[in-house]
C-alpha cells in the first residue's frame, strides 16, 4: 500500500502533469493505486495523494458499477444537477464538510493503454470524480467549503495545536 500524504503537504497542492508515456511503470503505478484506495476503504483516490506528479485518478464507483475505475488525464466536459454534499478525504482525516458539486458530469480520460473514452457518471460517482480531479489541480474540498466553516475548522486546528 502507497503512502497517502496528509494535509497541509504541500504536494498536495501541486497541480498534476499530463501523463505521456502508457508504459508499463504506469500500469504498475495504477495498480499500486487502486490497491491503496481499496485497503483504505476510500471511494477515489489521487496520484498526487500518494506524492506521484501524474494526472491518474482512480474511483470506486458505488452507483454504477461497471463505470471505468481508472482515469488518465481526465477532463469534465459537462456538469448538471447541481447539489450541495457531504465529503471527506484521505488527506484530510476527521474533517466533513457540505461542497456544492455537479450530480451528473462526462468525463474525457485515457485508460492505462492510452485509449481515450468519455463515460457519464451521476450522483456519488460523479461527486467522487470531481472531488480527485480537484486533487489533481491542487485543490482540495476544504477550500470549497463556506468561509464560516473553514473559519471554524481554523479555530478547531487553533485550539487543538494549543492542546
Ligand atoms: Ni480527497
Amino acid at each position: 500500500m502507497l503512502e497517502i500524504l496528509l494535509y497541509p503537504d504541500e504536494r498536495l497542492r501541486r497541480p498534476a502533469d499530463r501523463v505521456e508515456a502508457f508504459d508499463e511503470e504506469l500500469a504498475t503505478f495504477v495498480a499500486e493505486l487502486s490497491e491503496t484506495v481499496e485497503a483504505a476503504d476510500g471511494l477515489g483516490l489521487s496520484a498526487n495523494q500518494v506524492g506521484d506528479e501524474r494526472a491518474v485518478l482512480v474511483i470506486v464507483p458505488t452507483v454504477d458499477e461497471d463505470a471505468p475505475r481508472i482515469y488518465v488525464n481526465p477532463e469534465i466536459t459537462e456538469r448538471a444537477a447541481v447539489g450541495l454534499v457531504q465529503e471527506s478525504c484521505l488527506s484530510v482525516p476527521g474533517i466533513v464538510g457540505n461542497v456544492v458539486r455537479a450530480t451528473e458530469i462526462t468525463v474525457q480520460a485515457q485508460d492505462v493503454n492510452g485509449a481515450s473514452f468519455e463515460y457519464a457518471l451521476s450522483g456519488m460517482d460523479a461527486v467522487c470524480l470531481q472531488h480527485e480531479a480537484d486533487h489533481l489541480e491542487g485543490v482540495l474540498f476544504i477550500d470549497r467549503l463556506s468561509f464560516l466553516r473553514r473559519f471554524l475548522l481554523r479555530l478547531r486546528g487553533k485550539t487543538a495545536t494549543k492542546g
